[in-house]
């Protein structure tokens, strides 16, 4: 069970260890001493700046912007891509590796085109690519980069169209990929190539054997879906050589999973594939690029293992790269290719933190009892008898007691033999049980599974403003841990132990797994919140496919999304605000007309009229509300 840190004085460096904000936010972000989230920005003229958060979330509000908020700070972007540029360059210098590093942006992994336009002009001094997997990105990646050194890399299912578009980037004097990701695609790009009187850039993509921990296991190994079989390799080398496009295949792809939490996994990796770079160059292949894929995780939880962190930094992921390939290639003096990520969530991860509001609290403390008979139904009389006897030594005892007696009240009124104040004051003695059991059981040296989850069931619910569904879809379907904690108040202690709600009414519609001094918590430490006073929670590290993933259950449809910048003297710049979905457009992507649900709403109020059951008047004001709810934002409005 959870304890709250016990010093009376509460500063924020005890909400930073509490939260666990010095082992996710990665130096990004901490905590002021006034209580407040900051983000920190160290900017390239050698500038470094503190922002609050809660001061940015009041700047949107005051631009119109009302919560929740997706908001971007592109300063961190940024330096993602630093990182792992220069992660690389430092590798490459020390161990004198003589290829050098050229990365992509997967941008399935955010394809918001504010994102993608920053990674493009951000990128530009490092030739920063893009990873095309579908016929829309390739579009987005051939209208956006601008310099033609950048790689476009083609993943996934290529038909004609795919291929002839990446024929023109070439023309255009892009080195755009197409990765083969079975050998039947190979036919069709040599037609396509000969069409255009192109040659073709190739990759291939292998099928690994090395398995990876983590979520993403089945990316990797004999039963992953994509990916050439040796034999396949064979083919296809013998094929090109029989047409004499050999020359044309100058990439080995491989992608072992997304957030591969272990480095050795990483290492067991570049070791195989430098085994088939190898054999190939022997083949009369000429390889020139070394393709890994994504994978390089994000520490989501703070712990340094299990699958929702990483075992490694930046700096270690990139010398065991380079090393594994230097090591193997050089034994065989082969020379060393160029090196090839596309790292998806670490680069964007970071970057966007949802921020919403609590907009209601449901706590699970007993009222005032008040027993003006003595003459109880048994039920109650055995549990006002339980409270009065709850000591250390019977502590399970207690809670099985309370747990039996507040089923008879249950019972004894299903059957009608008490009545409903009766049973409420059954649930409220129950309730106090629990509390006085909760309050002891951190003196018991070995709880009960029961009692060390007692904190879960009498946990408050926070309900916030938001959608799990539509901006943490991952929370729901894989049980993603993300950082969730108040961007302010954090000089004061938190009291409560809550899980969170949000606005769907669905009982998947909650977070109630977090990180802080652990992983897994199952509740989460707040601050009590009067009803009038604004309190606001964000979610960090959601930069990586929760946008596009997300969908509209209970059609809550899009956030409002704000990009903003720290420039110098730490002024904040806001870059772009763009307005979340209206109810009006969730209800045409299902298929609903808004203008015909407001002749068909109108038809009803005229008929209303006509039955006299309302005024002209009460019917215009109902058509008013109407169009103004078509408007308005899908969210809780204050
Ligand atoms: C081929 C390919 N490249 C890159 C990525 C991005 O992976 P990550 O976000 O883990 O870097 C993926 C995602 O699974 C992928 O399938």
């Amino acid at each position: 069970m959870k304890q709250l840190l016990s010093q009376t004085q509460w500063t924020s460096k005890d909400s930073v260890e509490l939260y666990g904000i010095n082992r996710w936010g990665l130096d990004y972000f901490d905590i002021a001493d006034n209580g407040d989230v900051v983000v920190n920005a160290n900017l390239e003229n050698g500038e470094s700046h503190q922002v609050s958060l809660k001061h940015i979330s009041e700047g949107l509000q005051q631009r119109g912007l009302d919560m929740p908020i997706m908001l971007r700070l592109d300063n961190l972007v940024d330096k993602r891509i630093d990182e792992l540029n220069l992660g690389f360059q430092k590798a490459i210098d020390e161990l004198d590796y003589q290829g050098k590093y050229q990365g992509v942006f997967p941008i399935k992994v955010n394809q918001q085109s504010q994102v993608i336009k920053e990674i493009v002009k951000y990128g530009e001094k490092y030739d920063y690519g893009l990873e095309a997997g579908s016929k829309a990105e390739l579009l987005i990646a051939i209208s956006t980069l601008k310099n033609r050194k950048s790689l476009i890399i083609c993943n996934g299912y290529k038909d004609a169209e795919f291929i002839d578009l990446g024929l023109q980037a070439i023309r255009l004097g892009f080195k755009c990929f197409f990765v083969m990701e079975t050998p039947k695609e190979l036919q069709l790009i040599l037609e396509r190539s000969e069409f255009w009187g192109v040659n073709p850039l190739l990759g291939m993509r292998l099928k690994l054997s090395t398995k990876v921990d983590g979520q993403w296991t089945n990316d990797s190994g004999d039963r992953s879906l994509f990916g050439l079989t040796t034999n396949q390799i064979i083919n296809v080398i013998d094929d090109l050589k029989a047409v004499g496009k050999i020359d044309c295949l100058k990439l080995l792809h491989y992608h072992l999973g997304s957030q591969i939490p272990n480095i050795r996994n990483i290492r067991d990796g570049i070791r195989e594939a430098t085994r088939y770079y190898i054999n190939m160059v022997d083949e009369g292949v000429k390889l020139e690029y070394i393709d890994l894929g994504g994978g390089l995780a994000v520490d989501y939880d703070g712990t340094g293992n299990g699958d929702f962190s990483r075992n490694y930094s930046v700096e270690e992921y990139c010398i065991d790269i380079i090393e594994g390939l230097k090591e193997s290639l050089d034994r065989f003096e082969i020379p060393h290719p160029i090196v090839i990520t596309e790292s998806g969530r670490a680069t964007v991860a970071p970057m966007s933190v949802l921020l919403f509001n609590i907009i209601d609290v449901n706590t699970f403390e007993p009222q005032e009892v008040k027993i003006e008979s003595e003459d109880h139904h048994e039920s109650i009389t055995s549990l006002l008898e339980t409270i009065e006897g709850i000591d250390l030594k019977n502590l399970q005892e207690s809670y099985n007691d309370a747990l039996y007696y507040r089923d008879q009240t249950q019972e004894a009124f299903r059957r009608g033999l008490i009545t409903l104040r009766e049973r409420a004051i059954g649930e409220n003695l129950y309730l106090s049980i629990l509390q006085k059991v909760l309050s002891l059981v951190p003196q018991l040296k070995y709880p009960s599974d029961d009692l060390q989850t007692l904190d879960y069931k009498l946990a408050d619910i926070y309900y916030g403003n938001f959608s799990v569904f539509q901006s943490l879809p991952d929370a729901w379907a894989i049980g993603q841990i993300f950082p969730v904690i108040p961007i302010h108040r954090l000089d004061t202690k938190p009291t409560r132990q809550a899980v969170i709600a949000d606005l769907t009414c669905d009982c998947d519609g909650k977070l109630d797994n977090f990180c802080g001094m652990g992983s897994n918590e199952k509740t989460l430490p707040l601050h009590h919140k009067e009803p009038s006073e604004e309190y606001i929670l964000g979610v960090f590290l959601v930069g990586a496919y929760q946008e596009t993933l997300g969908d509209l259950h209970n059609l809550f449809g899009d956030t409002n999304v704000a990009s903003v910048r720290i420039v110098e003297n730490g002024i904040i710049e806001y870059v772009n605000e763009i307005e979340g979905d209206s109810i009006s457009d969730v209800l045409s992507y299902v298929e609903y007309e808004p203008q015909d649900l407001y002749k068909s709403f109108r038809s009803t109020a005229e008929l209303a009229v006509s039955e006299n059951r309302i005024s002209i008047q009460e019917r215009q004001t109902m058509l008013k509300l109407f169009k103004e709810s078509l408007t308005g934002y899908t969210y809780f409005e204050q």
